[in-house]
């Protein structure tokens, strides 16, 4: 039995649909929140609710108690933690958000895993953690302690907080840097997604910090391997960038966008936003050692996503 929370979102429903597939019985945990639009949410779990493998509760994880019944009756051996606050820039607005879900939350999940006894607890953290960091590519071993956005904090100290409870009790815990996550049924908050709606609709894009960006955009697909290979190999304590080997510019990005739209974007250059970073390019060798080896291409992924888009927004 594997418990996966944040199962409605962008990689929980992506993981679960691929776990699904390998016979895994799955109980899945969303709050299902407005953060962005719960009809695309619900859409996701939909589908996976077809399974008869995928049960699913509505469940905020910062409720202990609701929490601690699903742990009892289910006996998980592996535990998926995916669930929370996402995106950089939201933080700025909404503090307590993150301070909720991805602190007082995270560590509800962390402890119920170790009351009852889960042998491998893999989590989420993210690039943000790299902050500052200037030197490229970004490695497990580098310092991280200059988070540049409250997101960036909360992730830091999930991994300080995993690294405790793998230390005192003997859990497994695995945590996931991921480095810009983008394919079909991906999230209204990110690039991708906002560039394609806004050129259909021909409205002006925002380019921030003039264009000069880096990212390692990473094809979901390539994301959901490597989160099953970690899921296998239950280690004491791990850390990994899971991301690709390319860096991409992001203006090779938005120009495959317009090739598989078909069309211009009207562009508006902005200056750098407040939290983001210039560049984050993984060092992927740890993860590679587990077999994992990103396979698809910006042109592939992004043309994916289009087609997608297209046609669950009829457009
Ligand atoms: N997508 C990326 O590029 C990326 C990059 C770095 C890190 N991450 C991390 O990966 C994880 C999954 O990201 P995603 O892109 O699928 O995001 P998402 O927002 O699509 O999914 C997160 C899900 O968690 C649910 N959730 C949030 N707070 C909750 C709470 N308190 N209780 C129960 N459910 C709650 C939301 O309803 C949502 O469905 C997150 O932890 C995110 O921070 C993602």
């Amino acid at each position: 039995m594997i418990i996966v929370t944040g199962c409605a979102g962008f990689i929980g429903y992506h993981l679960c649909k691929n776990l699904l597939a390998q016979k895994h019985k799955i109980i899945g945990i969303d709050s299902v929140n407005e953060y962005y639009d719960p009809e695309l949410k619900k859409s996701r779990l939909a589908q996976l609710l077809s399974t008869p493998d995928f049960s699913f509760h509505k469940i905020d994880i910062c409720d202990f108690e609701s929490m601690e019944k699903i742990f009892e009756s289910s006996n998980p051996e592996i535990v998926c933690h995916l669930a929370a606050q996402a995106g950089v820039r939201y933080s700025i607005t909404h503090p307590f958000a993150y301070q909720k879900s991805n602190n007082e939350g995270f560590l509800n999940i962390l402890e119920l895993s170790r009351r009852y006894k889960v042998k491998n607890f893999v989590y989420a953290s993210s690039s943000s953690v790299y902050g500052k960091n200037s030197k490229l590519p970004f490695s497990e071993d580098d310092p991280v302690d200059q988070p540049i956005s409250l997101y960036a904090a909360t992730k830091r100290s999930n991994e300080l907080t995993a690294f405790c409870y793998s230390h005192l009790y003997k859990l497994n815990t695995s945590g996931l840097r991921f480095f810009t996550v983008y394919g079909p049924w991906g999230r209204p908050d990110m690039a991708l997604f906002i560039f394609t709606k806004a050129i259909i609709e021909n409205r002006p894009i925002e380019i921030f910090n003039n264009g000069k960006m880096m990212r390692n955009f990473t094809y979901i697909d390539d994301i959901v391997d490597g989160i099953v290979r970690v899921i296998n190999n239950p280690k004491p304590f791990e850390i990994y960038n899971i991301g690709n080997d390319r860096a991409e510019n992001l203006l090779d990005f938005i120009a495959e966008i317009e090739s598989c739209i078909g069309k211009k974007a009207i562009r508006n250059y902005q200056p750098m936003q407040m939290g983001d970073v210039p560049s984050t390019v993984a060092d992927i060798r740890k993860i590679q050692s587990l077999g994992y080896q990103p396979k698809t291409n910006i042109d592939i992924g992004i043309r994916n996503f289009v087609n997608w888009y297209r046609d669950y927004y009829r457009v």
